[in-house]
């Protein structure tokens, strides 16, 4: 993919969370976009339950194998949408920048697409679905800028908080695989990229196949 940052050393490393500032020009964001609009029709991003019995303020859906679910239940991958159809194969425009950062030759199974709208955020949490935690998490921002809160591998104590902003990329590895993160709102307005305003981030995982649904 063209439009990738040619330097492949993270501009940050906080907590261990490495930060590719502007990894994506401006062409590279807005073909993404656009693409990802197209992939998506069929399996369109919806807003779940948590546990909690509260609804995910961020609408989600997903790429790949497999797909993230939250319910009143838990949480799970599965293999389809809650619609019934099988989540879109990841695109290659986004493999090409976990190939490019995640430092492994093991491609993600599933990745996560959250859309938030303005008045969203999303809590302190630990991605921890996965089954396996060697492989990293790799996170890009598109459209507006965000205020990413960034933990310890236990909920509590000291955070850094950090702006992403639209073509940055974040890897998440080794001590900060299993870190607590989160967005803590989003400045509403600040991308021209999408066309209703508002943020999508994806997040690229490994998934263990003990975590495939038995039935
Ligand atoms: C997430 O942790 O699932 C999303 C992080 C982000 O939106 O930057
Ligand atoms: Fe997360």
């Amino acid at each position: 993919m063209c439009g990738l940052n040619v330097h492949m050393t993270p501009d940050l490393n906080i907590r261990g969370f490495q930060i590719y500032e502007r990894f994506l020009d401006i062409e590279a964001q807005t073909r993404l976009v656009s693409l990802l609009r197209a992939v998506a029709a069929k399996t369109p991003p919806f807003q779940p339950v948590l546990p909690s019995g509260k609804r995910m303020s961020v609408r989600m859906t997903s790429f790949g194998r497999l797909g993230w679910l939250a319910n009143v239940n838990g949480y799970r991958y599965a293999t389809h949408h809650p619609n019934g159809t099988p989540w879109p194969a990841i695109p290659d425009d986004v493999l090409a920048i976990w190939a490019a950062v995640s430092g492994v030759d093991r491609a993600p199974d599933c990745c996560l697409m959250n859309y938030y709208a303005e008045a969203t955020k999303m809590g302190m949490h630990q991605d921890r679905d996965e089954g396996e935690f060697q492989w990293p998490v790799v996170s890009v921002t598109l459209g507006d800028d965000a205020l990413f809160r960034m933990g310890n591998v236990t909920r509590g104590g000291a955070t850094d908080s950090l702006w992403l902003r639209s073509g940055d990329v974040v890897v998440m590895g080794g001590d900060a695989r299993l870190a607590y993160h989160g967005v803590d709102r989003i400045a509403f307005g600040t991308s021209p990229l999408l066309a209703k305003g508002g943020r999508l981030n994806l997040t690229m995982r490994v998934v263990a196949s003990t975590c495939l649904p038995t039935s």
